[in-house]
């Protein structure tokens, strides 16, 4: 790989920037996959969670529809008052089924979103406003442990967190742990916490989640070239890559890369550095864990918490692991 870099351009704080570039320079080459996100790829997740192949989101839609009272019981321990927090919300489409019931039941409690992005969080209330009239609504923009950690010094009032789709396998083990141990560290003792689980079954039914027929989810990895391309002047010519998704039902690791499909170059503008690929060099670009209760006991014990109950769908394809801080 050359260096060469252009000052004028690459700014220390530039974090995008720094972080493709020491993962491209590394060995594996590897791109976190939190830059899978911009607004093409918010839009493309937004569909491959309609997929018939992406299992994922139906399965805890149903757990939350079979599950909202026995929920409600728990977060609203004898009727205490609680903030429902959710990191990450999207559009809200599973935790309204939530929202509406404990509405109904006439539970104390006010939702607050927390996100990064205020533009998902506007969008989220506006709609909140028009569904469910009723709901206290408070969107906080941030990142997740500073805005649990300002509320920690205002506020006594219980919280439950949640933390859905299973965003959790997006971490390795020791990432997950070191997340979930600085969300107990914003939490007081009998807080709460329900976490999505996917978890491991029939390895040709997790591959097709994540390969579909219809090559959403190719889209969707190849966006992040894209973004490169656009964001920090790269050029990729994406007819050169190609999306392979592998899954081991051992580790329960199911992961993507993209493959460079010849030797060749990529240069980056924004930094002016350029990038070596072989051919069938790849760049691992998402790892998406699947989980067993072993694990899932594991992660809650070395991070502070206690496992109350798991809910699962009638397929045990997924599972809500509600925790309680210890
Ligand atoms: C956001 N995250 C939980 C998804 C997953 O299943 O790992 C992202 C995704 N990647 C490909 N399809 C969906």
């Amino acid at each position: 790989m050359e260096k060469e870099l252009n000052e004028e351009v690459l700014l220390p704080t530039d974090t995008f920037a720094s972080e493709i570039d020491a993962g491209l320079s590394a060995s594996p080459k590897a791109i976190s996959s939190r830059y899978f996100y911009d607004a093409e790829g918010d839009r493309l997740f937004q569909k491959i969670m309609q997929l018939d192949e992406y299992y994922l989101s139906r399965a805890e839609y149903a757990i939350f529809k079979e599950h909202k009272e026995l929920l409600l019981q728990y977060f609203a321990d004898q009727r205490t008052a609680f903030h429902l927090m959710e990191f990450g919300a999207g559009d809200g489409w599973k935790t309204k089924v939530l929202l509406r019931h404990f509405i109904e039941q006439h539970a104390k409690f006010d939702y607050r979103p927390i996100d990064i992005s205020g533009n998902v969080l506007q969008e989220l209330e506006s709609s909140l406003k028009t569904e469910l009239p009723s709901l206290q609504v408070q969107g906080m923009e941030g990142e997740y442990f500073e805005v649990l950690n300002q509320m920690q010094k205002t506020d006594g009032q219980r919280k439950v967190v949640l933390f859905l789709g299973s965003n959790i396998g997006n971490f390795r083990q020791h990432q997950a742990i070191s997340f979930l141990s600085s969300l107990r560290a914003s939490l007081n003792q009998g807080d709460m916490v329900l976490i999505g689980f996917d978890m491991k079954k029939d390895p040709h039914v997790i591959r097709n989640a994540y390969d579909d027929a219809s090559g959403v989810t190719r889209d969707f990895n190849m966006n992040l070239l894209k973004r490169l391309n656009i964001e920090l002047g790269a050029n990729f010519d994406l007819t050169k890559f190609k999306h392979y998704q592998s899954y081991d039902p051992q580790s329960g690791e199911c992961r993507s890369y993209l493959i460079s499909l010849a030797e060749q170059e990529v240069t980056m503008q924004a930094i002016g550095v350029s990038y070596y690929f072989k051919k069938w060099e790849p760049i691992h670009v998402e790892i998406s864990r699947k989980f067993d209760f072993e694990t899932i006991n594991e992660l809650a014990a070395s991070s502070g918490f206690g496992v109350v109950k798991n809910l699962q769908d009638t397929d045990e394809y997924f599972t809500d692991s509600l925790w309680v801080a210890t």
